[in-house]
């Protein structure tokens, strides 16, 4: 994906039109412009690809990725009034990741491990791991069994990498004529996203048998005193049902699965690959930090770590072109008149890869977010939007933001990682990765620190 908009950008500049088969999109790769369209409400709807409206979400107005309108808007606020404090009830976000990554350390060191012994690991796919669960301790209060076939199964579901689906969804008027079981819509499809739901009614279900109304233990409970407040005020004009609660789980799940995941990835594999800056994470790890437990705001403090991070987020671009937009209204953008029903899509990985802004763009070099004093500094705000930007930005900055520090700061506290021997990086992005721009596998070398 990424090195195709390079090309794109290259030859039809930073705003050009394209056809995804039957539907006109409009890519912009110019921050400004960008910005500007994102931030008005004529482009916060979602475009209504048959994959995701029919398929995923049922032809229904759910969920929080793919909704529009004032269920979205108030989806979306409730999602960030519960997430806002670090936490959604009692257990403080900071807590539930901080108990993850305490195991995801006790798994990664044998309990006779001494100092300076070394282990190889399949470090991403843990790492993937731990973020997911403390992600889901947050929202529905319980850990996810990794061996457990309902996850197995959702995680499958949600791989929408380039699949015969998503390019049908770019013909919908040929899709009545398609056959549905070779475009991967078929049967099998519809239920296995039906037995997603159902597991996600699970938790709701059993959270309705345990609650207690006076109190919230996780977002799922805050989400039913929501409803009982509703009931108990005679409102019914509202989107808080029991069908969008699954669909809002179901987008979390998705979201939480992936990005922040393979953002990790992503900076574990740039540590290997520069020992010389993963010295100087641990170094300021132990300066600042020590050896007690790091906390969210150490990273105040921490400014060539919170440089090292951002650079990661910055080249491969965990989400390469963001989620697609479509626009309401005929709007002016870029100096072209756009028609109505055109699907919005900013190339973030073009903008991030673009050399007015980024000397070198595509060497890892943290330095780039210091200032003279050695602070940290966003020198081209306007052209680093990882979590995209305007009306529909990125509904889990914070959670990303706080996870992916703590993970940083703890296991290069424990551990340094490094290559295994005989075994090839590849800091180029998996192919057909669409939706995430995610590494190779890789297995690292851990090393215990003194
Ligand atoms: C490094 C990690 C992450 C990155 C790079 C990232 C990036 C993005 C981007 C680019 C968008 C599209 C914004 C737009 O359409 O304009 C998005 C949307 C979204 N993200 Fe994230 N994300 C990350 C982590 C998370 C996490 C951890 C959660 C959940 C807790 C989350 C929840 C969402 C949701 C719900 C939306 C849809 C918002 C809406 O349509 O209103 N994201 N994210």
């Amino acid at each position: 994906m990424g090195t195709q908009m390079l090309k794109l950008r290259k030859q039809y500049g930073s705003i050009f039109s394209f056809k995804y088969g039957q539907l006109e999109s409009v890519l912009i790769s110019d921050p400004k412009v960008l910005k500007q369209v994102l931030a008005s409400d004529d482009s916060a709807a979602r475009p209504h690809l048959y994959y995701t409206t029919n398929l995923v979400y049922m032809n229904q107005n759910i969920g929080l990725i793919c909704s529009e309108g004032d269920p979205w808007k108030e989806q979306r606020r409730f999602c960030l009034k519960s997430m806002r404090d670090f936490g959604f009830g009692k257990t403080s976000m900071e807590v539930s990741i901080m108990a993850e990554l305490e195991d995801l350390v006790g798994s990664l060191k044998p309990a006779d491990a001494k100092a300076g012994e070394s282990f190889v690991t399949q470090l991403d796919e843990r790492v993937a791991a731990t973020v997911l669960n403390s992600l889901w301790m947050i929202v529905a209060g319980s850990r996810l069994h990794l061996d457990d076939p309902e996850f197995q199964h959702t995680l499958k579901i949600i791989q929408i990498e380039f699949n015969p689906a998503i390019i049908a969804s770019m013909f919908p008027s040929f899709i009545p004529f398609l056959p549905m079981k070779l475009i991967g819509m078929g049967p099998e499809r519809r239920n296995g996203i039906q037995r997603s739901y159902a597991w996600m009614k699970a938790f709701v279900d059993h959270h309705k048998e345990t609650l207690d109304p006076s109190s919230s233990r996780d977002f799922v409970d805050a989400y039913l005193i929501e409803q009982i407040r509703l009931k108990e005020s005679g409102n019914s004009d509202h989107s808080f049902t029991d069908l969008n609660l699954q669909a809002v789980l179901f987008d979390l799940f998705v979201t939480g699965a992936e990005t922040t995941s393979t953002g990790l990835k992503w900076f574990f594999l740039y540590m290997v690959e520069h020992p010389e800056i993963q010295a100087k994470v641990h170094e300021e790890i132990e300066a600042v930090i020590g050896v007690r437990a790091p906390e969210w705001n150490d990273h105040l403090k921490m400014h060539y770590t919170q440089a090292a991070i951002h650079e990661m987020w910055r080249i491969p671009s965990v989400a390469p072109a963001g989620i697609e937009h479509l626009l309401l209204k005929d709007k002016e953008i870029g100096g072209y008149l756009i028609p109505k029903g055109t699907m919005i899509q900013g190339l973030i990985y073009a903008i991030h890869t673009d050399p007015t802004y980024w000397k070198d763009p595509m060497l890892y070099n943290p330095n780039r977010f210091l200032n003279e004093s050695g602070e940290f500094h966003i020198e081209h705000k306007d052209a680093y939007l990882p979590f995209e930007i305007g009306k529909r930005q990125c509904l889990g900055e914070n959670v990303a933001r706080i996870t992916t520090f703590l993970a940083v700061a703890t296991l290069l506290q424990k551990f340094r990682f490094r290559k295994v021997p005989g075994k090839k990086y590849n800091l180029e992005p998996k192919p057909n990765s669409n939706v995430v721009n995610g590494p190779f596998p890789y297995e690292v070398l851990v090393e215990v620190w003194e």
